[in-house]
């Protein structure tokens, strides 16, 4: 893993925002295969490839994005639907063709072969180039909580108190949160290509520590990127503060951008 510790949320979205512009500009004509993440953690990042749209040109005509989760029961235009979310923090104002927008549907009539339709549908289309992730307090990616098994495939899922808790913050009230949706497994999760996972604050804190530093458990569900080629952490201060390691993070760096800076002479 490649830990940057970034000293807030705007500089934290650049370092993001420059690793889903390289996938795009890689991939050329053929378009890259985006895997975005919904909640607080990644909107900075969005707002970053909003404004590198409208500035600078960076275009995502030819790309097409997946998203990690749905909840069940709520249908694509529902105001917290995570599709919605979507298009309203982040494809609504860049060139993506909404037609190539996907998420699993909230509101299929069978959700367990929904799951499945998506699990293939993503690997239809090629697999993920470059995946954004947050990660709950509890160590859950997507929404695989812990427990998970940590090669599931994307299915449905029983959300945790404490994950309902969490976002309860965007309905009226907790009892109006779905308690269930379709999530991506960690197997899926980490056939793509590239991971960037990005979170600040003290409250995200012990699962970045365990994720970085812990055992690979299903207690912690992100602990399974330890077991992946292609994993870049982005996190403040704040979330860093409980990683043993973090002045050894920081040390390599500092020697990775003054390499960097070297080759660029
Ligand atoms: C969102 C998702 C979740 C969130 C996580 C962190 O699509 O799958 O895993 O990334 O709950 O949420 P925030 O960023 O709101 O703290």
């Amino acid at each position: 893993m490649q830990i940057h510790i970034v000293p807030d949320a705007d500089a934290g979205a650049r370092v993001v925002a420059d690793l889903f512009e390289r996938a795009v500009r890689d991939a050329g004509d053929q378009g890259a295969t985006l895997g975005l993440a919904t909640g607080s953690s990644p909107v900075p990042t969005y707002a970053e490839l909003i404004r590198r749209h409208r500035e600078e040109g960076l275009s995502f005509a030819r790309s097409r994005a997946y998203l990690l989760d749905e909840y069940i029961g709520l249908p694509a235009d529902h105001e917290q639907s995570y599709h919605r979310f979507i298009r309203e923090n982040f494809v609504d104002h860049i060139d993506l063709d909404s037609a190539q927008v996907h998420s699993p549907d909230g509101a299929a009539a069978d959700p367990a072969a929904e799951a499945v339709r998506y699990d293939q549908a993503i690997q239809q289309a090629g697999g993920v180039d470059v995946q954004i992730l947050g990660i709950g307090s509890n160590g859950h990616i997507g929404f695989n909580e812990p427990g998970s098994s940590l090669v599931s495939r994307t299915r449905v899922v029983g959300l945790t108190p404490q994950t309902i808790s969490d976002n309860s913050r965007y309905f009226t009230s907790a009892d109006e949160v779905p308690v269930r949706a379709i999530s991506q497994g960690v197997g899926t999760i980490l056939e793509s290509r590239r991971i960037v996972l990005t979170a600040s604050g003290e409250h995200k804190a012990e699962a970045i520590a365990q994720m970085v530093e812990g055992a690979v458990s299903a207690r912690w569900p992100a602990t399974m990127l330890q077991m992946h080629p292609d994993v870049v952490v982005v996190i403040d201060e704040a979330a860093a503060s409980r990683l043993e390691l973090a002045d050894y993070y920081r040390h390599l760096h500092t020697l990775e951008t003054e390499q960097s800076s070297t080759a660029a002479r």
